[in-house]
């Protein structure tokens, strides 16, 4: 019962129990605005397992022509069929280049620098020092892959507010000075099921969303999408139908138990995210092309019914006031 109510609230956007702290947004956002023009690449770092739920919006909006490279990073943790798929996606509809990588392959980054260069318009191949903008969210790899990228450990550009020491320039002394940015989410993730995604990824504090709501989330969608995993992981010989169900198994196997004896599903569900951040249950992605292109619908869907009821509540109350 207690899934099926979360399940609606969660569809209908009733409820969101994640929230991240968006104050720095605007100064971070107000920041990259006047970098762009002596930007040569953007360089974007985004999670292999959520590669549209990680992806932030405004880069889209600012970046205009400007090359831009997105890295999907973690891929050791994703999918692998699934990442296949998004390249292809990232390439043809929205042109530009994907690359997938795990940052801690030195090999793997060190390409980078030679792509970054290989895209630059004709123009431009032959400046001497190219200047790119390196971006992405809070944990999706960034500062280990600055690390390589400069054989050294350059101090990591804050992800929290309070610890944000702003933008830092880090010459790679390859001909490409890099613009690092703080680690940054944005204010409003229109698709909840994104929301869920960050925080199930580990990319939004901790203290900044309920495990259990969370866990309930990613608990939905590994039965549908994974349920080898889950059986092999936790040892199920036969898998539960409904997300509570699996969390209660889990719980059972693996001791979270609270008073009276009952599965507590805070713990057992930090169990369950520990265990997928960590890639314990496998190579998970948690979305696929064809499933955003099914979620974006339903949100212009959604966003339009509750557009047209909203006018509607207008219009009535307009002809209220004007009968008295
Ligand atoms: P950030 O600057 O973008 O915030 O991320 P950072 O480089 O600090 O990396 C966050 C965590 O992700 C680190 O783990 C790091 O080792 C891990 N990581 C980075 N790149 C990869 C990758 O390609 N594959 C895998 N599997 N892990 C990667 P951590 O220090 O243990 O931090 P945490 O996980 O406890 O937050």
């Amino acid at each position: 019962m207690i899934a099926i109510i979360r399940g609606f609230l969660r569809q209908f956007g009733g409820i969101m129990s994640i929230q991240w702290y968006p104050g720095h947004m605007h100064k971070a956002q107000k920041q990259i605005k006047e970098l762009l023009p002596d930007i040569h690449i953007i360089i974007e770092v985004l999670d292999a397992r959520l590669p549209y739920s990680s992806d932030n919006p405004m880069i889209a909006r600012l970046r205009g022509e400007k090359p831009c490279i997105k890295i999907l990073n973690k891929s050791d943790l994703a999918d692998p069929a699934i990442t296949e798929q998004w390249l292809a996606y990232l390439e043809q509809e929205q042109g530009v280049k994907a690359y997938a990588l795990c940052s801690e392959k030195t090999g793997e980054v060190r390409t980078l620098t030679d792509l970054c260069r290989s895209m630059l318009p004709a123009k431009e191949k032959s400046i001497r020092a190219i200047h790119a903008l390196i971006m992405g969210i809070p944990n999706v790899g960034k500062s280990t892959l600055i690390n390589i990228m400069t054989g050294r450990t350059i101090a990591k550009t804050g992800n929290e507010p309070a610890v944000t020491k702003g933008q830092q320039k880090i010459n790679l002394g390859n001909g490409i000075i890099l613009f690092d940015t703080p680690g940054m989410l944005w204010p409003k993730v229109e698709n909840e099921n994104s929301g869920y995604r960050l925080a199930a990824s580990g990319a939004i504090k901790d203290t900044a969303m309920d495990y259990d709501d969370v866990g309930f989330f990613a608990a939905d969608y590994l039965l549908k999408a994974y349920p080898e995993q889950l059986k092999a992981r936790y040892q199920l010989e036969l898998l539960p139908a409904s997300e509570l169900e699996l969390l209660e198994a889990i719980g059972k196997k693996r001791g979270c138990l609270g008073g009276g004896g009952r599965v507590d599903l805070v713990k057992v569900s930090r169990l369950l995210l520990t265990d997928f951040r960590a890639g314990i249950l496998g190579r998970i992605s948690l979305e696929t092309p064809e499933m955003i292109a099914k979620e974006k619908v339903e949100l212009e869907i959604y966003l339009a019914e509750k557009t047209s009821k909203k006018k509607e509540r207008l219009k009535k109350f307009k002809n209220k006031r004007k009968k008295h």
